[in-house]
C-alpha cells in the first residue's frame, strides 16, 4: 500500500537577480532544497519543523503540485506530483501561510460555496458540505458563517482557509503553517480539529511550523528540516531522547538593541557552550537559551548573570528546564564539538 505521501532527494533552487548599484544586477542561485526525503503514513498528523527559510514552504508547494521540482519524485498517495498532477490534487485540500483569494465582499460561506463550485461540487450535496465544515472549524459558533469576508479576524480566516480545504473531504490535508499568527483559542481550536480528523481515520495531516511546541503537541511523526536538509526525524520522543543527557537553561533579558549583534558568540565565547539559540519575544525582550550538561549550569548561570549585570541588562527570568524538541533543534544545528 502506498504511504500518503512520499518525498525523494527533492532539489529546488530559485534564481533570484541581486542588483548591484543602479543597473548592474548578478545571478544568485538560492538552494532551496538540497535533497528533502521523507515519508508520511496514512492516518497520522505528520510535521515538517524548521526555522525560518528552511524550506518548508517550497516542500509544500512541490508537494501540493504548485511548482515544479529540479529533481527527485514526490507521489501523493501514489501518484507523483509532476506526471499526475490532476489526481493529486484531486486527494489533497491545502491551506497556504499566506492565504490569498477568498473574495472580500463575500461571505464566508459564498466564498465556500464559490469554490466548491470551481471544484465541481454542487446542489444539496454541495450545501450540506458548506454546513459541515462551517461547523467543523467553529465558524457557525463564532457566528461568523455569514459575515464578509473583510470583517474577518486573521483567526477566522484560517478557519475559513481550513474549511475550505476539507470541502471536497480530501484524505490528505497539507497545511503549510496553519496556526501561524493567531491568538491561542484559535490555534487551539485548529490543533486539535486536526488531531480529530487523523484519529477519525480517514484523513492523513502533512503540517508545516516553526514551532516546537505545536510540533510536540500534535504530531505523531516529525522531521526537522534545516537550511533546504532534513537534519533529523522520528516520533516527539524519540528526538527527545537526543537531549536526554542535557538541561535547558532559559533567561529572559532586555538588551540594549546595539548589544544584539554579535551576541551570540559572545554568549558562547563566555560559556564556553556552542549550543545557544537567541529569540526575540514580546516586548524588547530576548529569549536566550542555552543546552548545557547536567552539573553545568549553577556555572553557567553564574558567568551570565555576572555578565549581564555589569553591562547593566535587567534580566527578567532565569529558568532550568526539561530539555525540548526546542533543545533537540539546538543541539543538531548548533553542537558538534563535544560529539554529542
Ligand atoms: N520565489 C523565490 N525566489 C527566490 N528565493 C526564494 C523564493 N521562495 C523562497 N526562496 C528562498 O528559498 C529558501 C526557502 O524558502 P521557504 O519559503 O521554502 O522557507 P520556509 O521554511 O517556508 O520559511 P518561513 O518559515 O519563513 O516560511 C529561503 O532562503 C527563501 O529565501
Ligand atoms: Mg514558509
Amino acid at each position: 500500500m502506498a504511504p500518503a505521501i512520499e518525498a525523494k532527494n527533492l532539489v529546488k533552487n530559485y534564481v533570484t537577480w541581486e542588483r548591484k548599484g543602479f543597473i548592474k544586477r548578478t545571478r544568485k542561485i538560492v538552494q532551496a532544497l538540497r535533497g528533502v526525503s521523507f515519508t508520511v503514513e496514512k492516518g497520522e498528523v505528520f510535521g515538517l519543523l524548521g526555522p525560518n527559510g528552511a524550506g518548508k514552504t517550497t516542500t509544500v508547494k512541490i508537494i501540493t503540485t504548485l511548482l515544479l521540482p529540479d529533481d527527485g519524485e514526490a507521489r501523493v498517495l501514489g501518484y507523483d506530483v509532476v506526471s499526475e498532477a490532476e489526481k493529486v490534487r484531486e486527494v489533497i485540500g491545502v491551506t497556504l501561510s499566506v492565504e490569498k483569494g477568498f473574495f472580500w465582499k463575500l461571505t464566508g460561506r459564498e466564498n465556500l460555496k464559490y469554490f466548491g463550485m470551481l471544484r465541481g461540487l454542487k446542489g444539496s450535496y454541495l450545501n450540506e458540505r458548506i454546513e459541515y465544515v462551517l461547523g467543523l472549524v467553529g465558524l457557525k459558533e463564532l457566528g461568523a458563517a455569514d459575515k464578509l469576508y473583510e470583517e474577518y479576524s486573521l483567526g477566522m480566516k484560517a478557519r475559513l482557509a481550513l474549511a475550505r480545504a476539507l470541502l471536497h473531504d480530501p484524505p490528505v490535508l497539507i497545511l503549510d503553517e496553519p496556526t501561524i499568527g493567531l491568538d491561542p483559542a484559535s490555534a487551539r481550536t485548529i490543533r486539535e480539529l486536526l488531531v480529530k480528523l487523523a484519529r477519525s481515520g480517514d484523513k492523513t495531516v502533512l503540517i508545516t511550523t516553526h514551532n516546537m511546541f505545536e510540533a510536540e503537541l500534535i504530531c505523531d511523526h516529525v522531521a526537522i528540516i534545516d537550511k533546504g536538509k532534513i537534519i533529523a526525524y522520528g516520533t516527539v520522543e524519540e528526538l527527545k531522547r537526543k537531549a536526554a543527557d542535557r538541561v535547558s537553561l532559559e533567561l529572559i533579558v532586555s538588551i540594549p538593541k546595539n548589544m544584539l549583534n554579535g551576541l551570540e558568540e559572545k554568549i558562547v565565547a563566555l560559556t564556553g557552550l556552542r549550543e545557544v539559540a537567541l529569540e526575540a519575544i514580546e516586548s524588547g525582550r530576548t529569549r536566550i537559551r542555552i543546552v548545557a550538561r547536567p552539573g553545568e549550569e549553577e556555572y553557567v548561570i553564574e558567568k551570565m548573570l555576572e555578565w549581564l549585570y555589569s553591562n547593566n541588562m535587567k534580566v527578567h527570568q532565569v529558568r532550568i528546564k526539561e530539555p525540548s524538541l526546542e533543545d533537540v533543534f539546538i543541539i543538531l544545528t548548533k553542537g558538534g564539538s563535544r560529539g554529542g
